[in-house]
């Protein structure tokens, strides 16, 4: 088979040449666009990370493509309806990081709560005044979670070790866990409303799409925390900057911000021109990246050395399944 990798570093390369031989694999470091999409277009398999956009116009150029083996949970970076109409299937990563993820959301929440970033920029210039750092204790505080799948019921697990108390809201909540861990499930105004910090775990989809916007935001705690490693598109970015600057939302943290692929690389900031992207939200991201009660992380929750290695090793095993007819982990195209 032609398999073409993208967005490949170079130690990950040989990993791939546990895919048997026999098969032609490419590899390139750049994202899949429509610039490069010619090169690979007799691939039968492809392999991208997230900044991949494998639209339908992306997508048409590869017409014997049979599998995407996506390296990442998330497959909101590839259309779906396209998928399904030319018998594409699509194959995730669906638990390489639910310890790595909920632990970059501590790493947020204790940044937030202790004053870190300022803290350590102050001591860097030899200044180790206290004014304007008191934090807050997260013990004993309310946690609200939405999603408590791989990675929201980790986030709970550990608030418990910090002796938080957890209110989660879930599609599909789990009761018997939530007796075990000792947390409750109560209804979307419930959790906006009695948590003292809230934080996402929820798909990209077009249910939840702006899932916190004006009025939830409305109905959260003054000074509420929010945190974000979900999706960019959870949060609608203008309603978050009038509740900051209203001052009912005291502290930001977000490894997550939409029109994140734009704003990341210079180069795309002229194609946001070109292909008309909502300039008011880049603007939106722009003003959160210079708030000093804004935290953000360039979406590498996920990145640390063990969470990288799985997700490696699953994709390779993906693409070895699915070649040798038993496909696994199929999240589009079943
Ligand atoms: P999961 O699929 O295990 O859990 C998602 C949960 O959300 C499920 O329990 C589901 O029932 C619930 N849900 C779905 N739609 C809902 C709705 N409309 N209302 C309420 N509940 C709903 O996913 P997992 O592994 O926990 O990941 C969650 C998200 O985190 C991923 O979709 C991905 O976008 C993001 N993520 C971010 C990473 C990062 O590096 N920042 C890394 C990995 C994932």
């Amino acid at each position: 088979m032609k398999i073409a990798v993208f967005e490949v570093e170079e130690w990950e390369r040989p990993v791939f040449e546990r895919v048997d031989s026999g098969h032609e694999i490419k590899f390139t470091s750049d994202k899949l666009t429509l610039a490069n999409a010619d090169e690979f277009s007799d691939a039968e398999v492809l392999s991208t990370f997230i900044y991949s956009t494998l639209n339908s116009a992306i997508l048409s150029k590869f017409t014997k493509l049979k599998l995407i083996a996506t390296r990442s949970t998330g497959f909101d970076h590839v259309d779906a309806v396209y998928c399904k109409e030319h018998g594409i299937m699509v194959a995730n990563v669906p638990t390489y990081g639910e310890n790595t993820v909920a632990e970059h959301v501590f790493a947020l929440i204790l940044s937030i709560s202790h004053n870190m970033v300022e803290s350590i920029e102050r001591t860097r210039k030899g200044d180790f005044s206290l004014q304007g750092l008191k934090g807050f204790d997260i013990r004993g505080k309310t946690l609200g979670v939405f999603g408590t799948g791989h990675i929201g019921r980790c986030v709970i697990e550990i608030a418990k070790g910090f002796r938080m108390d957890v209110l989660a809201f879930d599609l599909y909540p789990n009761l018997e866990y939530a007796a075990d861990l000792g947390f409750r499930y109560g209804t979307v105004e419930e959790v906006l409303s009695k948590s003292d910090i809230i934080t996402l775990h929820l798909p990209a989809n077009a249910a939840t799409h702006n899932f916190l916007s004006a009025p939830q935001f409305e109905m959260m705690k003054k000074g509420v925390v929010i945190i974000n490693t979900g999706r960019g598109t959870l949060i609608d970015i203008h309603a978050l900057l009038h509740a900051i600057a209203g001052g009912k939302v005291a502290a930001v943290g977000l490894d997550v911000l939409p029109e994140e692929p734009v704003i990341r690389e210079e180069a795309e900031l002229l194609r946001s021109i070109t292909q008309k992207l909502p300039l008011e939200t880049l603007l939106a991201d722009h003003i959160l990246l210079r708030l000093r009660n804004v935290i953000i992380t360039p979406h590498s929750a996920f990145y640390t050395k063990e969470a990288v290695e799985r997700i490696l090793y699953t994709t390779v095993d993906n693409i070895k399944s699915f070649i040798m007819g038993n496909p696994q982990n199929i999240v589009i195209g079943k």
